[in-house]
């Protein structure tokens, strides 16, 4: 049915545990609307290597299609019914004209981007064969990148990265370190730390230093960042690393933390209600 154009949109979906007899409802549902009002075609892949992640692919008839499917209350109100159930991505947006020069970056990022141990690949510099009984004593860490939750395989303990990178902030005037770590849609997971200088007004947040990191090394799509700083109330993002993080990250899932225990989970749209972005230019 999806016509010559051929537009597609993808969206990445991690459902949210216990909800998962509603997502397939609601899944469902979304595919026979679509179809039905002849929208396009809609289906749900899940991820092999990340339990309850999946990739809504939308297979539109042509822009107008998906324009209207966007508009129509009825698909709205599942969007909104799905966003209750998982965290949402948008990857690919059919809608949008393609943008050459946005996808020649992305040409580039596909061979730039390092191998994780997400996809099977270890990420060791070299191989250091097995580890000797006193490195072993020593607990000292033998791999680069983050290091997965035991008990969720696939997912990346995002807080520890974030409590690891706070040990580099510069922190020399305020004593206020903070650590970052921002998760790529590809599960690349991009640390920061707070760094201050003489001048006071130059200093950067972690949060700022993470999401800048990770642009200049090619990424696009995010999905959370995790914060943390040594204090007992938590540390939310401040006004300005709101702002980038949103024009650059949308929507992110933003995890709070201190050196022992997390402090609480937001979104970022909460965080930063009637935002001022580029679609207002
Ligand atoms: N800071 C961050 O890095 N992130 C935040 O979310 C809040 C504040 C830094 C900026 C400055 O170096 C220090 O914390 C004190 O404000």
């Amino acid at each position: 049915m999806p016509g010559s154009d051929g537009r597609l949109s993808v969206s990445l979906v991690d459902l949210i545990e216990g909800h998962e007899q509603e997502f397939w409802v609601l899944a469902s549902e979304f595919e026979v609307v679509l179809v039905q009002k002849e929208y396009g075609v809609a289906r749900m892949i899940p991820d092999e290597a990340s339990p309850r992640r999946y990739y809504a692919v939308r297979h539109w008839v042509d822009a107008a299609a998906a324009e209207r499917c966007h508009a129509d209350p009825d698909v709205q109100a599942l969007t909104s019914r799905l966003y209750r159930v998982a965290r949402v991505t948008h990857v690919v947006n059919g809608v949008r004209r393609a943008d050459p020069m946005r996808l020649l970056l992305d040409n580039r990022r596909s061979t730039h981007v390092e191998a994780d141990r997400r996809t099977g690949f270890d990420r060791r510099i070299r191989n250091l064969g097995s580890p000797t009984g006193q490195e072993r004593r020593q607990n000292r860490e033998r791999r680069l990148g983050p290091r997965r939750l035991r008990d969720r395989p696939g997912a990346v303990d995002l807080v520890g990265a974030a409590r690891r990178a706070r040990e580099h902030a510069d922190a020399a005037f305020s004593r206020f370190k903070v650590g970052a770590a921002l998760e790529a849609a590809d599960g690349t997971v991009i640390s920061g730390c707070n760094i201050e200088n003489a001048t006071y007004g130059l200093t950067i947040c972690a949060e700022r230093v993470a999401m800048f990191k990770a642009i200049s090394e090619g990424h696009r799509m995010f999905t959370r960042i995790a914060i943390v700083a040594d204090t007992e109330a938590p540390t939310p993002p401040c006004g300005a690393c709101r702002q980038i993080l949103w024009e650059f990250g949308g929507d992110l899932e933003i995890q709070l933390a201190n050196l022992t225990a997390a402090k609480g989970t937001y979104r970022l749209k909460d965080l930063l209600p009637l935002p001022f972005d580029a679609r207002l230019l």
